[in-house]
């Protein structure tokens, strides 16, 4: 395969006519993510575009994705209007350019959003486990034993609190985020700290990094609309793997999630009481599958 033909599809416009062009940050099954400007080249936004798929049927296709792109700018409009820490949609297209060559709309559908500055919560919990493993690893080779301090152990407590509000927030509103995942929430510094302070080199995990700033919840690409506790319960749990799973150091602090989340709305309670169930039910299909 030619490079050519490896390089990202061609964007829909405006988009395929701004300077500096809008630059490729992730490429995921359902959508590929942009960074680029809007009305002014100092104003960052996040660009998601939905590309058509060929092997659909074209009216079919282009239902879905009209339908999905919508869903996912209803989702956040919403979950903005009640005050929820979400990107504000910019605009949207959901029908794609017209090819006048050909009479068909194939680059798909767009999504422009605000962009949201800040590291990824698995990002800095990855940073966060290496400086845990950093500085276990030079107190054992002076025949030492670290142990987390009791500051540092307050703010990972903090930072959980505050995944657990901003969750708590969202489900109180009537929606569930269907994909709750540490990249799917952004720490936002607060406004006036110092921007990148994590310098990335070798030494960055000499010191734990900040934990500081407001979370942001993104990606509404899988959510519904719902206030059942099963739904809830299962973005918990999915939270909970994730977690576990990609952050195991820090496994032990998730009861401050929940914990914070208990105290976030009315009916929180029964949605931790369904959790224990889908907790067992994901046990038995483990042991099964
Ligand atoms: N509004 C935004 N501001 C900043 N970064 C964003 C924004 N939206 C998405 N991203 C970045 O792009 C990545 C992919 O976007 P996402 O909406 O999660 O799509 P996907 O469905 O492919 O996971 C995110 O993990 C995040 O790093
Ligand atoms: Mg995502």
């Amino acid at each position: 395969m030619s490079t050519e033909s490896q390089a990202s599809p061609p964007l829909p416009p405006p988009f395929n006519n701004t300077t500096p062009p809008p630059t490729l940050l992730a490429q995921g099954a359902e959508a590929r993510l942009y960074k680029t400007t809007y009305l002014t080249p100092s104003i960052p936004a996040a660009l998601k575009i939905r590309p058509s798929k060929p092997y659909r049927h074209v009216i079919l296709d282009r239902r879905l994705t009209k339908q999905r792109i919508l869903h996912e700018a209803r989702c956040l409009a919403r979950l903005r209007r009640e005050g929820v820490p979400v990107p504000a949609v910019l605009a949207l297209d959901w029908e794609g350019p017209l090819n006048t060559a050909t009479g068909e709309r194939s680059v798909g559908a767009w999504l422009l959003m605000e962009w949201i500055e800040g590291p990824s919560v698995r990002a800095v919990l990855e940073k966060w486990e290496a400086w845990v493993k950093r500085a276990s690893t030079e107190r054992e080779q002076r025949g030492e034993t670290f142990t987390v301090s009791a500051e540092e152990d307050a703010r990972v407590i903090d930072l959980m609190a505050r995944i657990g509000q901003a969750v708590g927030h969202m489900h109180r509103v009537g929606i569930v985020h269907g994909d709750l995942t540490t990249s799917n929430l952004i720490l936002r510094p607060l406004p006036g700290s110092p921007p990148g302070q994590v310098e990335e080199s070798s030494d960055a995990d000499k010191e734990p990094p900040s934990l500081e700033g407001e979370i942001v919840l993104i990606d509404f690409g899988l959510a519904m609309q719902s206030v059942h506790e099963e739904d809830r319960a299962v973005d918990l749990y999915v939270l909970e793997r994730a977690i576990g799973s990609t952050h195991p150091r820090t496994e032990r602090y998730f009861s401050e999630v929940l914990q914070a989340y208990r105290q976030s709305f009315k009916g929180a309670s029964t949605v931790l009481r369904r959790l224990e169930e889908v907790r067992m039910r994901g046990r038995k299909r483990s042991m099964i599958g």
